[in-house]
């Protein structure tokens, strides 16, 4: 009974799309299990790329169920932009992709107040997306959030509503200078979304309970990385749920015994978008050449990221917290022009070696990394799917990161597409 869990094993857009896509050969299920529209997952299949934001990355199969789970935040009209993009494209989504009532409804106000708390000059600026995700969270953590359920019952619907906009407006009138909104518009414009959204809504955690207890093959996709997750993550410079592998439990409502497996997706360097610590941010040319190779601006905001080395502290805490079974090393490709690749095995503070993640992480911005260098393979390894045909010094490479991460490098992907893809045995 393999239930997969998929996370990303730094801050983020690691190509957690891309391996989820191929591992969806050979799963029954492919479910979301927290965050919202936040997520930017790319999926290139035949040369054409797919940008997902909600629907989970193993919708390009047809016969797969994809399941939205209870954790997520859902964004009714982004969910149906992203169905309206798929179909559009030759993916009917009709009776493959379900959504769970529990999850939680992003609204207007929480893109507003997003937005509004990120611009105040009291609040810390975390470089958020704006997609509402800390406030739906917040409201689903005070007991005041919607629910997807909540959509089919339309008068408790409105009830809720009212009261939720009755506090929002507080916050905008008194705290952020905008004007009050009014319940009556969101009720329309949210119940207006429950035909489509509706005809979604399934008891999912049943539908898993029966596919484990089944022995169908389960892959519980994870959204931004394990730095960003509100409980182990660079707090406060974060997200708002649990991306580590404990979340796809209570996301999904299984049991942590379901789970046989957790794949870190690590990406051969390390990016971050937004704000917050980044112990081996480059801000120089070399960071410039990693952004141009790896083209690496945000699927969800275009946004430039910060690029740097791979930090293996970062790597092996991930590891510890989420309990990898193997790692999918991806984006190795893009190291092929540097004549020397760095590789950060430890940090240093005023000439003290620290070699282990700190408790306090916010300690991460004054420490220094420590790096070992190694040759670069300045050979073409885009595309290659044969571990025998990778050059030597990226093998070294690879055999490095398994010692310093403590786990086994089982995929390595070389590409955008399904076929750059290494699977060791
Ligand atoms: P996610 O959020 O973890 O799913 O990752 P994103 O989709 O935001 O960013 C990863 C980007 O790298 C996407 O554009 C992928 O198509 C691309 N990608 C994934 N794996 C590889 C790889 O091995 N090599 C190259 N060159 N690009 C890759
Ligand atoms: P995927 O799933 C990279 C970052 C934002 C910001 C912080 C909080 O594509 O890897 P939020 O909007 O969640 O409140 O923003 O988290 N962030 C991501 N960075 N990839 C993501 O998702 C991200 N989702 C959120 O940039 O720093
Ligand atoms: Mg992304």
């Amino acid at each position: 009974m393999p239930v997969k869990v998929i996370v990303g094993a730094q801050w983020g857009d690691e190509g957690k799309g891309k391996i989820v896509d191929m591992l969806t050969d050979g799963a029954d299920i492919v479910a979301r299990y927290q965050g919202g529209a936040n997520a930017g997952h790319t999926v290139v299949v035949d040369g054409k790329e797919y940008i997902l934001h909600l629907i989970p990355s193993g919708i390009l199969h047809r016969g797969v169920t994809c399941i939205i789970g209870g954790g997520v935040v859902v964004d009714p009209e982004e969910l149906i932009k992203e169905i309206d993009m798929l179909a559009g494209r030759g993916f009917n989504v009709e009776g493959q992709l379900f959504i769970s009532g529990r999850a939680h409804l992003i609204m207007p106000y929480h893109k507003m107040l997003d937005k509004a708390v990120e611009g105040h000059s009291s609040s810390v600026k975390i470089g958020t997306t704006g997609r509402g995700i800390g406030p739906a969270y917040a409201d689903k953590a005070a007991r005041i959030g919607l629910r997807v359920a909540d959509l089919l019952s339309p008068p408790k619907f409105k009830e809720r509503l009212k009261k939720a906009v009755f506090q929002k407006n507080i916050l905008f009138e008194h705290a952020y200078g905008e004007k009050p909104i009014d319940h009556e518009a969101i009720y329309e414009q949210y119940i207006g979304y429950t035909e489509r959204i509706g005809a979604l809504l399934t008891d999912c955690r049943a539908i898993l309970t029966q596919a484990v207890a089944s022995g169908k093959t389960i892959l519980a996709e994870g959204a931004q990385g394990s730095m960003l997750d509100i409980e182990h993550g660079t707090y406060p410079f974060v997200t708002s749920s649990v991306s580590t592998s404990g979340g796809a439990c209570a996301g999904l409502g299984l049991p942590p015994n379901s789970i046989t497996e957790v794949i870190g997706i690590m990406k051969a360097y390390t990016t971050r978008v937004g704000e917050g610590p980044f112990p081996t941010e480059l801000t120089d040319e070399t960071g410039e050449k990693l952004r141009k190779e790896g083209g690496e601006f945000g699927a969800t905001t275009g946004r430039p990221r910060r690029c740097g080395w791979l930090d293996c502290v970062v790597g092996k805490y991930a590891a510890e917290i989420n309990g990898f079974t193997s790692i999918a090393l991806t984006k190795l490709d893009v190291l092929d022009t540097f004549g020397e690749i760095k590789i950060c095995t430890g940090y240093s503070l005023h000439g003290l070696q620290v070699n282990a993640m700190p408790e306090d992480v916010e300690a991460l911005e004054f420490l220094s990394p420590v790096y070992e260098t190694m040759p670069g393979w300045k050979t073409p390894t885009a595309g290659i799917s044969s571990y025998d045909d990778l050059p030597e010094k990226a093998k070294d490479y690879i055999d490095r990161v398994e010692k310093l991460v403590g786990v086994p490098v089982s995929i390595v992907s070389t590409g955008q597409g399904r076929e750059a893809t290494i699977t060791r045995a």
